[in-house]
């Protein structure tokens, strides 16, 4: 990028990103809607994930990612501010929530259930199991049949509820066979304790075995304009076996939506990116082209950037539900209207090929 239009990108990424802040400080008063009824989605705003008696119906076809509010994004907010920005979620609409007893550990998942009791029946709750904990710290995988009806039995707790909507296991175990995994969450699901059963980060091999023992409703992993490992067999496979698609990080942890510049510090103690390749002052330079070019299209079509990222993940397939996270409204709000915006057949190809010529700098993980 010319250094003089880099510049003018990052002033007005800042600007812009000032006077959202501002938004969001305004929206965020201390009263909590409790019980309300949410706003009505239009069903052509639905997405569903899974196929069967194993579907959900996602609002927008998107959900709100949680993990941030309490672990990995550097700044941990205000709890009650986040109790009343999930309760706002679902005011407008929204009914797909996102957490894991790794998120935290376990704030998350406490953070989340206080939120969603009030209106537990009427929302989506999905969570992850698959790690050991020891002294507050993640600490390997584990995914031993006795040790996921432990975590199931503590995340209920946390939870505040007695069934989880959507459980997934978090990564493959390989000391454990993932038939074994299944088929302990299809005993928690004849318990009533799990309605859904989900893989995150699965490969082909493992999504089939295990949709033969129990079928699959969602498959997470992560998936962005600058991160396309799932095109190609993972989606090939959950198309053929219709198991729906959740992409984590969407916007790549902030990196695509301009937030995130070269001068950006991650706090060590509370956020991944600081140990990940892609978010060195480096790769966040060497992949300035791909923020260009996503502003380019974002400017003229009255877009942030942001929303051109998810609306380009929903343009992908009709079972892809993206769960952006946030910790302001007036993201949440923008995310949402991402939904709003269709690509026509000629920009879809015209605007991926364009990032797809642009040479990605930097591993995810
Ligand atoms: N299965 C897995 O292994 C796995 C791994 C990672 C994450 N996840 C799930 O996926 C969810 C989302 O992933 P993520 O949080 O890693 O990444 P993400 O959704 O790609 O990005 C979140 C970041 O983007 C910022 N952001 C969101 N909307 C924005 C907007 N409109 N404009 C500017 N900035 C915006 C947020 O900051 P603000 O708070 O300032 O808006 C936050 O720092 C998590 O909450 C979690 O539930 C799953």
């Amino acid at each position: 990028m010319q250094s003089q239009s880099r510049r003018r990108f990052l002033s007005s990424s800042t600007l812009f990103g000032a006077s959202v802040l501002g938004a969001a400080a305004l929206n965020l008063h201390p009263s909590i809607t409790q019980g309300a009824t949410a706003s009505p989605v239009p069903k052509n705003k639905t997405r569903t994930l899974g196929s069967g008696d194993h579907r959900i119906e996602v609002n927008y076809g998107m959900g709100l990612g949680c993990m941030g509010m309490s672990w990995h994004r550097t700044f941990i907010p205000d709890r009650k501010a986040m109790i009343a920005l999930i309760r706002k979620a679902y005011d407008m609409g929204v009914n797909f929530f996102d957490t894991a007893e790794a998120y935290g550990p376990w704030r998350n998942e406490e953070l989340v259930g206080e939120a969603l009791a009030p209106i537990r029946k009427k929302i989506i709750l999905c969570s992850k199991f698959g790690f050991n904990i020891e002294n507050g710290q993640l600490a390997g995988l584990n995914s031993k049949p006795a040790h996921i009806r432990e975590v199931v039995e503590q995340s209920l707790k946390r939870l505040k509820t007695d069934y989880i909507d959507l459980l997934y296991q978090h990564r493959v175990d390989p000391t454990i066979p993932i038939e074994d995994v299944a088929g302990t969450v299809k005993d928690l699901m004849k318990e009533g304790k799990v309605l859904h059963f989900g893989l995150s980060e699965a490969d082909p091999v493992n999504i089939k075995k295990a949709h033969a023992v129990q079928p699959v409703t969602a498959l997470q992993s992560e998936y962005s304009l600058i991160t396309r490992d799932p095109e190609g067999e993972i989606l090939k496979t959950c198309e053929e076996l219709g198991i729906g698609f959740v992409p984590y990080s969407p916007l790549s942890r902030a990196l695509l939506t301009g937030y995130i510049n070269p001068l950006t510090k991650f706090d060590p103690d509370n956020d991944n990116r600081d140990t990940l390749p892609r978010y060195t002052p480096e790769a966040i330079k060497a992949n300035w082209p791909l923020l260009e070019a996503i502003a380019d299209f974002a400017n003229q079509r009255g877009l942030t950037l942001a929303q051109v990222s998810l609306a380009w993940l929903l343009a992908q397939k009709p079972w892809i539900v993206p769960i952006p996270g946030t910790t302001k409204q007036a993201h949440l709000q923008e995310n949402l209207w991402s939904s709003d915006f269709s690509f026509s057949a000629d920009e879809l190809k015209q605007f991926t090929d364009k990032i797809s010529s642009i040479k990605i700098v930097g591993a995810r993980n």
